[in-house]
């Protein structure tokens, strides 16, 4: 049975209840407009877990006011059968004004991971996600909390958000899910036309050229993200960055390096597409 609740004071109960039963808690975050990406952190919260919750909660706080908040899908009632089907226990869905109540006045920030790639496009981000997830840490206690690696920089800020701050919470990256054709599952590629949803490939195309060169040998950060680059400014409108970096400080990677992080955020008309892939350690998108 999936229960659903929307008052923060009955989310953190029903998960302490959880706890007091012997279960442990796993957590799945969301913004809603549930698609396969989100279903798979779900079956790999059951991997770590045995109580299964999912937050369902459009966090205006992450949107700058230029963008797309107001449009972002809500599929609240798919989202919630969604949940049901697949055995998930409890999906908290709280209003904004239970989370922001008036006189709200705390942000949770974290440092140097913050200010790259993503960081550097959508300054106030990051600050709305980590005040969030804090308080979303907050309410369930002690958990097993999934992220998809397509917010890569997201997953390792959260890590770093729990760790830093000794929250009881082991923070799990979860690998990206992808169309057969390669595109990675966003609730944003809905707002795609026909022709965008064909370009949208440029992205993974450069991915694939980029792991391809790694594959051969190639360990030169500029030429493997010059390879990805290409790919993607021909298809895209407008290229944010593409970044060839360290997978765990974001910044620089070492000369010949062992791992590396290619990640890519790009315009197509009015929707903003990221992905990524880590050289080394992912398999070919
Ligand atoms: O990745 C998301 O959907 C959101 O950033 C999250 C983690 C649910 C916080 O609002």
């Amino acid at each position: 049975m999936t229960t659903v609740v929307r008052e923060p004071a009955d989310f953190r109960q029903a998960c302490d209840d959880a706890r007091t039963s012997s279960h442990r808690v796993g957590l799945v975050p969301t913004m809603g407009a549930l698609h396969r990406g989100h279903f798979s952190l779900i079956d790999e919260a059951r991997k770590h877990a045995d109580f299964i919750a999912a937050t369902i909660f459009v966090n205006p706080l992450q949107f700058a006011p230029d963008e797309d908040l107001d449009r972002y899908p809500r599929t609240f009632e798919s989202d919630v059968s969604g949940c049901r089907e697949r055995g998930v226990d409890l999906v908290f869905a709280p209003e904004p004004e239970s989370m922001y109540p008036a006189q709200f006045q705390t942000q949770v920030s974290v440092g140097e991971l913050t200010k790259p790639l993503e960081g550097e496009f959508r300054p106030a981000h990051f600050d709305g996600v980590t005040t969030v997830v804090a308080k979303l840490f907050n309410l369930t206690g002690p958990c097993a909390a999934m992220f998809g690696r397509k917010d890569y920089q997201q997953w390792k800020i959260l890590s770093r958000l729990a760790l830093d701050l000794d929250m009881p919470i082991e923070v799990v990256g979860c690998p990206i899910v992808r169309e057969p054709d390669g595109l990675a599952l966003s609730s944003r590629n809905r707002y795609l036309s026909a022709s965008e949803r064909e370009r949208a490939l440029g992205i993974v195309s450069g991915l694939r050229r980029a792991c391809d060169a790694w594959t051969e040998g190639e360990r030169s950060s500029d030429m493997l993200r010059s390879l990805a680059g290409e790919q993607v400014r021909s298809e895209f409108d407008r290229v944010d960055y593409v970044a060839a970096v360290d997978p765990d400080t974001l910044l620089t990677a070492v000369a010949q390096p062992t791992r590396l992080l290619i990640a890519v955020a790009a315009h197509l008309g009015t929707t903003r597409l990221i992905d990524n892939v880590v050289l080394g350690e992912d398999p070919r998108p």
